[in-house]
């Protein structure tokens, strides 16, 4: 069994109780919000997604996933439209929000708080209840446009975690590279985990390298 499976069934309980919003927009890189899904599933953490149109699409351009196989991977799936979920109200609670990825068009309406769906509106729920929301910023280069965006975003109390793995732990594989990716943002979200994505000092490398 590979060490993030053994690790996934070791799972903290402490995430019994967890109720996050995923929201996935249609920036390149959709892999990293299903790997999100994913990781929350085994952990045991309630999710809510939201789908963009454009995410339906990019999940079929990127990846051999169907949008029903994402939606299922939550606890519970919620129309980009439905602007009358219980995503839309503060008074239902949350532990936090993660848009993985996020486009700069999603970026924009969060900064300009233009909450014209569902997806948005969550956005704009979790920052007005101070509530934790990370903005997983997919694109390059980026214009002055979405770097105001990200600052203004940041200074209403979103983390812009912008999608850029590091290669400090030697991956081998794309997929460690998108569960990187992918745990950083729950990191930020407070998701306990046995993962072990953290960096051990540099002496780790001569352990690994002796053994
Ligand atoms: C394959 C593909 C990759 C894309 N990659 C990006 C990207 O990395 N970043 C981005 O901001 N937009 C990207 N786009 C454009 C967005 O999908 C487009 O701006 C869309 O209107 C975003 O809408 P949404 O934020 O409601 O999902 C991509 C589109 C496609 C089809």
């Amino acid at each position: 069994m590979a060490p993030r499976e053994r690790a996934l069934k070791r799972r903290p309980r402490r995430n019994l109780h967890v109720r996050l919003v995923v929201g996935i927009s249609g920036a390149s890189g959709v892999v990293y919000g299903i790997r999100t899904l994913e990781i929350l599933k085994k952990l045991g953490v309630e999710t809510h997604l939201i789908l963009t149109e454009a995410a339906c699409e990019t999940i079929r351009l990127e990846t051999d996933y169907k949008k029903t196989d994402v939606e299922g991977l939550a606890t519970e799936a919620h129309r980009i439209g439905d602007i009358t979920s219980k995503l839309a109200s503060g008074s239902f609670r949350t532990d936090g929000m993660a848009i993985i990825p996020c486009s700069m068009k999603t970026l924009s309406g969060v900064a300009s708080g233009y909450a014209d769906n569902l997806l948005l509106r969550a956005a704009e729920v979790t920052l007005k209840e101070r509530r934790r929301l990370v903005l997983v910023a997919r694109e390059t280069p980026l214009t002055l446009i979405d770097l105001e965006n990200m600052a203004t975003a940041s200074r209403a109390g979103a983390v812009i975690l912008p999608a850029m793995p590091a290669f400090y732990h030697r991956p081998k594989t794309v997929d460690e590279i998108v569960t990187q990716v992918a745990l950083k943002a729950l990191d930020l979200l407070g998701v306990e985990h046995e993962l072990g994505h953290e960096w051990e000092g540099s002496g780790s490398y001569d352990r690994r390298e002796k053994a």
